[in-house]
């Protein structure tokens, strides 16, 4: 990797800060599957560049006629260039990365904002999807998740098989309230943080952009952004890794490890290797 100096400092600044830590969690957006081959939402390139922001009505016109919704669904091609990335994509070493870091307890939590199961495929276990994931239908009365294979989609709209509610995709869609499972999980989550690593997002979508302003609110959480570009949160970032995330976590692992070996474990929860 040609990572420039100032990168590699910062990254150096960022595995001492990890491995002095008591409680590392992480809020990934969808800068994090770039290097998959998935098309961000804004910046260059950007999918709301091309199509406009959706509006935020959304869930109510799903509320108001669910059958002509799930209808719509299934037969449109709203945005091919995500529904071919989303299928054809693959984890990147970025995903990787935060699997290593989970495994050798650098970090406890990770929250996406992408759903596009990356990270579950590349092998995260401790994780929130806050706005859901395309893979999986939700019941909106009872909040259980079905993958897409155990729900018949012959009579629409689905009904769940456990309370009879309205199903439809675990998708958050604009103007739908966060499922308070994921949303309560990410927040006690923020609440134990005392580091937050910040991980290709734009961080102006919200709740999620308030994670670490809570860490930071609540345990001075050291907050660690990673992004080739500047976000909404830069400003009150304490560390700055401006590269992309499939660049820079695969160096973060090797720094924290090389960190973790020398570093005296104050108070943390990494075993020295
Ligand atoms: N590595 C890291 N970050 C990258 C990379 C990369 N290779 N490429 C682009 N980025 C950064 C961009 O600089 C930008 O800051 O990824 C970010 C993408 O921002 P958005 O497109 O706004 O995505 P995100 O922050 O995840 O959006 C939040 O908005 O539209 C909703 O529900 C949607 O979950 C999404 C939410």
């Amino acid at each position: 990797m040609t990572l420039p100096d100032s990168v590699r400092a910062a990254l150096e600044d960022a595995a001492q800060t990890i491995v002095e830590a008591t409680y590392v969690t992480a809020l990934a957006g969808a800068g994090m599957s770039a290097e998959s081959g998935i098309p961000t939402f804004r910046g260059p390139g950007g999918l709301w560049k091309k199509y406009g922001e959706p509006d935020n009505l959304g869930y109510q016109r799903f509320l108001k006629d669910p059958q002509q919704w799930w209808e719509e669904r299934l037969s449109e091609n709203q945005m091919p260039e995500m529904r071919e990335a989303l299928e054809k994509a693959e984890p990147n070493p970025g995903h990787y990365a935060l699997v290593d870091l989970e495994r050798i307890g650098a970090l406890r939590h990770l929250v996406t904002q992408n759903v596009d199961n990356l990270h579950r495929a590349a092998g995260s276990e401790s994780i929130s999807e806050i706005h859901g994931n395309h893979t999986l239908i939700r019941c909106i009365k009872c909040v259980r998740r079905f993958r897409r294979d155990e729900i018949s989609l012959d009579k629409l709209p689905p009904e769940c098989p456990t309370c009879d509610g309205l199903l439809k995709t675990d998708t958050v869609m604009f103007g739908e309230p966060i499922p308070p499972d994921v949303l309560r999980r990410c927040q006690e989550e923020a609440a134990l943080s005392d580091c937050v690593l910040i991980l290709g997002t734009s961080a102006i979508v919200y709740p999620a952009a308030a994670l670490p302003e809570v860490a930071r609110r609540l345990n001075g959480a050291t907050l660690i952004e990673i992004n080739p570009n500047e976000t909404a949160l830069t400003e009150v970032c304490d560390i700055v890794v401006r590269a992309p995330t499939g660049e820079a976590l695969p160096e973060l692992v090797t720094a924290v490890r090389r960190a973790q070996g020398h570093g005296e474990v104050s108070g943390g929860i990494l075993e020295a290797t």
